[in-house]
């Protein structure tokens, strides 16, 4: 039996760490249960007392020249195999955060959206606009409390120069660069110079929508937004137009839409069964005049609705200031929206 030991001692002698020595062959080999070790350890039960007391010291340095062999092999293992699993492309890589879309993006994009489905394309205009833009050609006479100081920012230096109060700025300019028919879009950031509150800022958004072609009429008008309110805010979505005023616009209205308590009255409709969303009417002639478009030979409607109040109604959303804060709570919730 000595022998037989000197000669594995011999044999695991030759084997050194490198690829070709799988370190669980070795130990299975020599230190599993079926294993060489094992073997001898059972021979070594049926050998007399005396002989025990040789072969007993040979077999315990038999196992530790295994043991330490086998830790040899398993750490070269290791070690070579640590290099290759650092290039393993099977692994799952870093999480990506690919953040959301601003919810003031996702209302504009769904509002454009609605309205390309009806020929409508989408253009936009300067932030910072001329008096003739915003106002004079939109027929604000120079008196109109809309010009006031305190509702507009204007440029100190040079009071031609402003801040757009309104979106209507862009029809003006696409009137004025465009043939009819006219079938556009116009969503962008306005500036008003009013106290921010709960439910008013400095700055907000707006669509402006502008329809100019021959025989427009107010039954158009109303038929587009109905189309529009209902597939916003969903197909049992009424509407409701207030006569109102506008300078741009003869006639003019507000309109209304049918509240999600369907006049049973809540605190978001105030107890009204209404909500208002938007301006509208049919395109004055003389601002049609003014942006150089026959007044006799066409006709057209305009609208104009804020973002912001669209998307505080959908979401149910109840401050304005949240939407400009980037408090990523608030924004985080709209990630699963595209
Ligand atoms: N510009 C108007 C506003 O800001 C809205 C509007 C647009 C009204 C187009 C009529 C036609 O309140």
């Amino acid at each position: 039996m000595v022998n037989k030991i000197n000669t594995v001692l011999n044999d695991i002698a030759q084997v050194t760490a490198s690829k070709n020595n799988d370190p669980e062959a070795f130990r299975l080999k020599y230190l599993s249960k079926k294993g060489l070790l094992n073997q001898l350890f059972e021979d070594f039960k049926t050998l007399s007392p005396d002989q025990k007391k040789i072969v007993g010291q040979q077999l315990n340095v038999l196992k530790d020249a295994l043991n330490s062999k086998y830790s040899e092999l398993k750490l070269f293992f290791e070690e070579t195999t640590e290099t290759s699993s650092k290039n393993d492309l099977s692994l799952p890589g870093d999480p990506l955060s690919i953040g959301s879309r601003h919810p003031i993006s996702i209302v504009r994009n769904e509002i454009n959206e609605i309205f390309n489905r009806l020929g409508f394309t989408v253009s936009d205009g300067p932030e910072i606009e001329d008096d003739w833009h915003v106002f004079g050609a939109l027929n604000f006479p120079p008196e109109h409390p809309a010009r006031d100081m305190q509702d507009t920012f204007f440029i100190e230096k040079n009071p031609e120069i402003l801040l757009r109060t309104h979106t209507s700025s862009v029809q003006v300019r696409v009137m004025e660069n465009t043939k009819p028919p006219i079938r556009m879009v116009m969503p962008g950031r306005v500036y008003r110079n009013e106290a921010i509150s709960a439910r008013s800022h400095c700055f907000f958004h707006q669509v402006e929508g502008l329809y100019i072609d021959k025989n427009v009429s107010f039954a158009d008008l109303k038929q587009t937004l109905l189309f529009f309110a209902k597939e916003y805010f969903g197909p049992e979505t009424q509407i409701r137009l207030r006569p109102s005023y506008f300078p741009f616009t003869e006639p003019s209205a507000e309109m209304d839409i049918s509240c999600t308590c369907k006049g049973k009255g809540c605190n978001l409709c105030k107890n009204t069964g209404w909500l208002e969303i938007l301006g509208c009417g049919m395109v004055d002639p003389n601002v049609l005049e003014n942006c150089g478009i026959d007044s006799k030979v066409y006709s057209g409607y305009a609208f104009g609705m804020g973002i912001e109040r669209t998307s505080l109604l959908k979401y149910h959303v109840k401050d304005i200031r949240i939407y400009s804060e980037n408090d990523v709570r608030f924004l985080r919730q709209f990630s699963s929206v595209i």
